[in-house]
């Protein structure tokens, strides 16, 4: 199904629980590193009423086109930016963001990504191999593909995808290229995933399309470097707040997050601190926020979504 851009919709996960975790208010200034088609910046706009400002990011200019339009209604307290979140600091000093009261990360792919065929996102709908969030960014999935030699796109699929069959993907992959669609490469993963493992569970090309993507687009170095640019814009009292929707993501969140949380790490018997290391954060939960009941009925999306929050401390 081609996306009208007028119809970019795009359902915001755990929209209560950002709300609740950043915590807006009028005069707050806030950064929303993945705007997307607007749907939590409209939240955060409308809980920070009527001074509250937000900077919305991101590298998909359809995404801008959509988040222009929804967050038309709040004027100049809307500033929208092409920009990769990995230079955050330098896109938000940019827009005159110095400081932020909250800083928003809601990362991977949005559901017009996925609907519009065209961008190849999707294995539902052939499309050239493309998966650039950027469409002027560097590599496209056709260049890994046809690109990289076996033992690196099975590394490739067992890192970024965790699928069980990488070796065999790659295998087939590499004596059939070149291929030049999505619908190419469903069939070379079908035909390389034995019969009885691709009966049960999830679509066979899930892992691959997902690793691609991630490739494709940097995701995880991405926001290993946004994160730590967050915490930086964020002034002490603001809060950072992450979804992800997988492990390999959660992962970095919550390792980044415990960094930054940690204090002194002199060796225990040590009698008085030498490091002199204190915490840049606190973290507002142990654990990650998950969907409740009602919006999992509603939203599937949410089923894997990790929302996790950091609040900054004062310098002591
Ligand atoms: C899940 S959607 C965000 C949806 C948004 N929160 C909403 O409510 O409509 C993720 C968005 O982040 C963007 N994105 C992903 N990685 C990015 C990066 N490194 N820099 C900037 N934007 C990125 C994607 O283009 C996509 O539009």
């Amino acid at each position: 199904m081609k996306q009208d851009k007028e119809s970019f919709h795009h359902l915001p996960v755990l929209l209560d629980e950002v709300l609740e975790g950043l915590r807006p208010f009028t005069g707050g200034r806030y950064v929303d590193c993945t705007v997307g088609g607007g749907g939590h910046s409209r939240a955060v706009l409308q809980a920070s009423e009527p001074a509250g400002r937000l900077l919305g990011l991101d590298q998909d200019p359809a995404a801008l086109e959509a988040a222009g339009k929804a967050l038309a209604p709040f004027g100049s307290r809307v500033t929208l930016k092409k920009a990769n979140f990995r230079r955050l600091l330098e896109a938000a000093r940019e827009a005159g963001f110095d400081q932020a009261d909250g800083v928003l990360f809601d990362i991977g792919v949005s559901s017009p990504q996925l609907d519009e065929g065209e961008r190849g996102f999707s294995f539902h709908q052939d499309a050239p191999l493309d998966m650039r969030m950027d469409p002027e960014g560097p590599v496209t999935a056709r260049d890994l593909v046809n690109g990289l030699e076996a033992a690196a796109l099975t590394r490739l699929l067992r890192d970024y995808g965790e699928e069980r069959w990488a070796t065999r993907i790659a295998d087939f992959i590499v004596r059939n290229r070149p291929l030049d669609t999505t619908g190419q490469l469903v069939e070379v993963i079908k035909a390389a995933i034995p019969a009885a493992a691709r009966r049960t569970g999830p679509h066979p090309a899930r892992r691959t399309f997902q690793a691609l993507r991630i490739a494709v687009n940097d995701e995880l170095g991405a926001l290993e470097e946004g994160l730590g640019q967050a915490l930086d814009l964020v002034r002490p009292g603001g809060r950072v707040a992450v979804i992800t929707f997988h492990s390999l993501e959660d992962r970095i969140v919550k390792q980044a997050m415990q960094e930054w949380a940690r204090g002194c790490i002199c060796p225990p018997d040590l009698p008085v601190c030498v490091c002199g290391r204190k915490p840049r954060a606190r973290l507002v939960s142990r654990k990650p926020v998950t969907a409740g009941e009602e919006e999992l009925s509603r939203n599937p999306r949410s089923r894997s979504a990790k929302l996790r929050l950091a609040e900054k401390l004062a310098p002591e």
